[in-house]
């Protein structure tokens, strides 16, 4: 494998990849992304010409998506809306993006042979009680709850009828919570550490009991770049790093980390059909193709991360107001100083 075609490659996990695979391998990339609210041309500065391409368009545009396609040999399928509130307030463009969109790419792969890999979530399992002693594994029965979740769940399902049905080379990945550098401050850890560095307290959802599974961007990379070269096509293998924590724990520790009261914080009106719990059970991934985790230390991660927010302001500060105005559309309202938004 010598060519490959990122999409989604100018969001937070994709250019994590991007990054990844420059420094580990010999592959030529070329990102095909839309640079919506999402996608930052920032995220993937530096990168030399000779190994990196840079495409601007949608996945859906079939006629650029085939051109492409017949020029790699492999996909790796980044490419979706990607925000559960959003999704909320808005489903379209997730039917659009989500759904459509690996429609086009798969009829792209099927055409020209080439191999797929589709990165997909663990929220298409539903959610688990607290207590609950088992975890998410392959066989786990798809339960998604969320506009966002039931459209990667609908993508998956096309991806497994195009191997059953077309016999298309692709593989699935699911995810549990990626943090690191280049995550849109949205997002749960960088809009509460981009908080505190706006002198704004962070806000939690509910009573913050909500649990989950913490891996960094950086073994999430691994463990794809191990599945495009050892995996079997046809299979599903979930990634995870056994890192739960409930989001309560995660703002302490954030708080803690930037020198703040362990309290110093908000809770704000839940999240509709909030998921609970997510957990992985990654034993196929790491038993079969021999992946483990470079990152086992969610501490000192997320130490990291927020290293990285303090050092590149320059990055995040052009959509970090109007990230907060769309939480505030969005009716998001403040509980603990009487529903006065700060
Ligand atoms: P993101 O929102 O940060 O990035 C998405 C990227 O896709 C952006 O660059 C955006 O411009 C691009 N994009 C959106 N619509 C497009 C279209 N129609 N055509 C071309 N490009 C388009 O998302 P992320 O958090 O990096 O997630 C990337 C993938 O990983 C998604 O498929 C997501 O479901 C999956 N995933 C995310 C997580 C997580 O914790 N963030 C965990 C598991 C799986
Ligand atoms: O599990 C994988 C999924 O993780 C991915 O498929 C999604 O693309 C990704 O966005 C993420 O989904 P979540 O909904 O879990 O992530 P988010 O960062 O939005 O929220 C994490 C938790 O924090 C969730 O329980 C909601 C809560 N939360 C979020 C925000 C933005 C808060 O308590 N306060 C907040 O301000």
């Amino acid at each position: 494998m010598q060519r490959i075609l990122v999409t989604g490659g100018a969001g937070f996990i994709g250019s994590n990849f991007v990054h990844y695979v420059i420094a580990h391998t010999d592959f030529a990339v070329t990102v095909l992304d839309k640079l919506t609210y999402a996608g930052n041309l920032a995220s993937l500065a530096g990168l030399s010409a000779e190994r990196f391409t840079f495409v601007e368009g949608d996945i859906c545009d079939a006629a650029l998506v085939d051109s492409l396609v017949a020029g790699v040999d492999a996909v790796v399928h980044y490419a979706a809306e990607s925000h559960n509130d959003n999704s909320l307030s808005d489903p379209t463009p997730f039917l659009h993006t989500n759904i459509t969109g690996t429609f086009t790419l798969l009829e792209a792969v099927r055409r020209h042979g080439t191999r797929f890999h589709h990165i997909s979530t663990d929220e298409v399992y539903g959610d688990l009680a607290l207590d609950d002693p088992e975890r998410f594994t392959e066989n786990t029965p798809y339960n998604p709850s969320s506009p966002y979740s039931s459209t990667k769940a609908g993508s998956d399902l096309l991806v497994r009828a195009w191997v059953r049905s077309f016999g298309v080379y692709a593989t699935i990945s699911n995810c549990s919570n990626n943090y690191g550098p280049y995550q849109h401050v949205e997002k749960f850890i960088p809009r509460q550490i981009t908080n505190i560095l706006d002198g704004i307290r962070p806000r939690l959802y509910g009573a913050g009991q909500n649990v989950r599974d913490w891996i960094h961007a950086d073994d999430h990379s691994s463990a794809v770049l191990t599945i495009l070269e050892k995996g079997t096509a046809g299979e599903t293998y979930l990634i995870g790093a056994d890192g739960e924590r409930n989001n309560k724990d995660v703002i302490e520790r954030i708080l803690a980390g930037m020198g703040l009261p362990a309290d110093a914080y908000d809770h704000v009106s839940d999240r509709p059909g909030h998921d609970l719990r997510y957990a992985i059970d990654s034993t196929k991934l790491r038993s079969e193709l021999g992946w483990s985790p470079s990152y086992p230390d969610f501490a000192a991660g997320l130490a990291g991360t927020i290293d990285w927010y303090r050092t590149n302001e320059a990055w995040w500060r052009p959509q970090k107001a109007a990230t907060e105005a769309k939480y505030l559309d969005q009716g998001e309202a403040l509980r603990t100083s009487g529903g006065v938004h700060s």
